[in-house]
């Protein structure tokens, strides 16, 4: 018999018991869900609507449990429906009429919206811990690559010089910000669910400030009918989800880039690479092409979940069951993603020269001879003109800017004199950059340094 089966008359139909169960991906919640019940067993204790023997007995039989899901002892049942029923129909088959005393008081709706709020603060905690990782790697090989000289790209055509520290430190940026976007999701995610009942609040004198520091809620949440029904904090969580492997698959599209020949400016390290089956000269990114794949089913379980929750009444509603697989996905696909691509960057090897060489072709240093031309009183559009024919000069004769003589160069302006060559020069036109949050080696070391405090290291 079901736990609600008073009043039914008939079981269900064969086909429903699978249909409408959740246990085969709920499961993963029975840490959460225990804690949830030890707390609420200690409440109802505490407050006297069960008797302090009852808790005692409660708590030390949920402990066993807890013990014996870890040790794969327990097999879940398919017609108990979820999580929350299996284990507490095995605590009443161990412990009888006081196991049956453990849901007074509270509802599967308020039990379930506390065990996943649970589940999502740990998560955070834990792809948080990652990212400070990669931040720190992310540290690490900038001051490694302080001058390391590549060319920065505008619509993946060279644009101008750059150190190989500074379009790093770009991603140091972003990763910070998916991390302070996740603690700032925590915040909102901190706040209890458990004592709303099934929608309305219960008629118990319950403790729900106890239960919040029971379970490590800052906040209690002010409306049961609210707290039952909100599923926000998985939106917004999953949505900090997206925008992080939207960086991770930016990223990743640059690693594939510039392991191509075509590029050749890293190397991925074997342990991190596949070959193909057919042709024994591949060495392929396929893990920066699986990161940069799974980014779809991250935003996929963003608009699963949001598609879900759109147009449901108030309160609790089954189709809310249906949260915890594109939830769990995120969770897995961003923790798993994130500490292979640390340990990807981490062992990839830098080919500093070729980034170097690719830098001094494809006129990067155009926009610094203009700005030389500015300093020599030419106003900048005359400059951008003047530089432009010397381009196309070159280009037509195999030439760099700097190959040119003085006598040639004069030829397109006489404001040219000798130090030009000297202000064209790659590591010129990097020092050149005085503006704040610039390429040049003294605002890539203070980068470096914010970034240090951030992470607290020295
Ligand atoms: N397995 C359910 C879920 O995950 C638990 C809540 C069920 N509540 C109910 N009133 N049927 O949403």
């Amino acid at each position: 018999m079901k736990l609600w089966g008073g009043r039914f008359s008939k079981n269900t139909a064969s086909l429903v018991d699978a249909f409408n169960a959740s246990i085969e991906f709920d499961q993963k919640l029975y840490r959460q869900d225990i804690q949830g019940s030890i707390a609420h067993a200690k409440m109802l204790g505490k407050q006297g609507i069960i008797s302090s023997s009852e808790a005692e007995l409660i708590i030390e039989n949920l402990k066993a449990i807890r013990r014996e899901i870890e040790t794969g002892k327990i097999e879940f049942k398919i017609e108990l429906e979820d999580i929350h029923m299996n284990i507490e129909k095995i605590l009443t088959d161990r412990i009888g009429d006081t196991g049956k005393k453990l849901h007074t008081a509270r509802s599967r709706n308020d039990q379930v919206a506390v065990g996943i709020r649970l589940y999502v603060k740990e998560s955070i905690i834990e792809i948080n811990e990652l990212l400070e990782a990669l931040l720190k790697t992310f540290v690490s090989i900038s001051e490694e690559n302080i001058d390391t000289v590549l060319p920065g790209y505008t619509h993946l055509q060279r644009a101008q010089p750059v150190t190989f520290a500074y379009h790093i430190m770009a991603y140091f940026q972003m990763f910070s910000r998916d991390m302070d976007r996740l603690k700032d999701c925590y915040k909102r995610t901190d706040y209890l669910p458990l004592g709303s009942g099934a929608l309305a609040g219960t008629t118990y004198e319950t403790d729900r400030d106890f239960l919040a520091k029971e379970l490590d809620f800052s906040n209690i949440c002010e409306n049961a009918m609210d707290a039952v029904s909100d599923r926000d904090f998985i939106i917004e969580f999953t949505s900090c989800a997206s925008i992080l492997m939207m960086h991770l698959s930016r990223f990743c599209e640059e690693l594939i880039l510039w392991s191509s020949s075509e590029f050749d400016f890293i190397e991925m390290d074997d342990a991190y690479s596949t070959g193909s089956s057919i042709m024994p000269q591949k060495k392929n990114p396929d893990l920066a092409e699986l990161i940069r794949g799974k980014t779809g089913r991250v935003y996929g379980n963003l608009f699963n979940i949001l598609t879900l929750m759109k147009s449901l009444p108030l309160a609790y509603n089954k189709d809310m069951q249906e949260d915890k697989p594109p939830l769990f996905d995120t969770v897995e696909t961003l923790k798993s993603s994130i500490a292979i691509f640390i340990e990807m960057i981490q062992t990839m090897k830098i080919k500093q020269d070729n980034m170097y060489h690719a830098a001094k072709t494809g006129f990067l240093n155009a926009t610094d001879a203009a700005d030389y031309l500015v300093l020599k009183g030419i106003p900048f559009r005359e400059c951008h003109e003047i530089i432009g024919k010397i381009v196309l000069y070159c280009i037509e004769n195999h030439k760099t800017i700097e190959d040119l003589p003085l006598d040639k160069l004069k030829q397109f302006s006489n404001k040219f004199q000798e130090d030009i060559y000297e202000k064209i020069s790659i590591r010129s036109c990097i020092e050149a950059k005085k503006s704040s949050g610039s390429t040049s080696h003294n605002s890539v070391i203070s980068m470096i340094e914010s970034a240090k405090k951030k992470l607290k290291i020295d």
